[in-house]
C-alpha cells in the first residue's frame, strides 16, 4: 500500500518536480530495501541464537544446560583428535569453534553461576574454577600461536582436554549439584534465565 501511494505521487508530480525529487524517492526505496534486508539478517541471526541456545538449554535446568555445553565441547575435541597432522585448516576451524563455545560458556558461568556460588558461601570453589578459566584462555592462546601440523599441537590439545575434563567433572559432580540443592526452585529458575540471557549475547 505504501508503495502504491509513493508511485501515484511520483507519477502526478513527474513533470513539475525537479529530478532530485525522484532521486530522493529512489534513495528512500533503496534505504527501505536495505533496512528490510538488515531486518531479515537480524531475524536470521536471532533465529540462529535461539537454536544455539536452545540446543543445550531445552531442559530449563541451568546445571543440565552447562553439562550439555560441556559435552558439546568435548565432542569438538573428539573431532580434533581424529585429524591428521596435515589437516591444518580443519584443525584451525575446529579450534575456533571450541574457542567460541568456551567463550559463551565462560560468560554464563563467570557472570551468573560463580557469583551465585559466592553468594552461597562457596567463594573458594568459585575462585578456583574462575582461575582455571584463565588457563583455558592460555591453552587457546598457545594453540593459536603454534604450527597446527606439528605433533606438539596435538599433544597440547590432549593436555588442554585433560584440564577441561577435570574442571567439568568438578562442576558437574560436586559444585553445581551442591549449589542447586542450596537454592529454592524459584532461585534455580531465576539462575537459568539469567544465565540464558548472558549466553544469548554470545550465541
Ligand atoms: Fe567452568
Ligand atoms: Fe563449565
Amino acid at each position: 500500500m505504501a508503495t502504491k501511494t509513493r508511485e501515484s505521487t511520483s507519477r502526478q508530480g513527474n513533470r513539475s518536480r525537479p529530478a532530485f525529487t525522484w532521486s530522493a524517492g529512489s534513495a528512500g526505496t533503496l534505504a527501505a530495501a536495505a533496512v528490510a534486508g538488515a531486518a531479515v539478517g537480524l531475524a536470521a541471526n536471532l533465529g540462529r541464537k535461539f537454536v544455539v541456545q536452545g540446543l543445550a538449554g531445552a531442559s530449563g535446568d541451568w546445571a543440565e544446560t552447562l553439562a550439555n555445553e560441556h559435552a558439546m565441547v568435548l565432542a569438538l575435541f573428539d573431532k580434533i583428535e581424529a585429524t591428521e597432522n596435515h589437516q591444518t585448516t580443519i584443525r584451525k576451524h575446529l579450534l575456533t569453534k571450541v574457542k567460541n563455545a568456551l567463550g559463551k560458556h565462560a560468560i554464563e558461568e563467570e557472570n551468573v553461576i560463580y557469583p551465585a556460588l559466592r553468594d552461597a558461601n562457596s567463594a573458594h570453589d568459585a575462585d578456583a574454577l574462575n582461575a582455571e578459566h584463565g588457563y583455558v584462555k592460555t591453552f587457546l592462546y598457545e594453540l593459536e600461536n603454534m604450527e597446527a601440523d606439528s605433533p606438539e599441537w596435538l599433544a597440547k590439545i590432549r593436555d588442554f582436554r585433560s584440564l577441561l575434563q577435570k574442571h567439568m567433572q568438578m562442576e558437574e559432580r560436586e559444585v553445581f549439584p551442591a549449589l542447586k540443592r542450596e537454592l529454592s526452585d524459584e532461585q534455580n529458575a531465576r539462575l537459568f534465565h539469567a544465565m540464558s540471557r548472558e549466553g544469548m549475547k554470545l550465541a
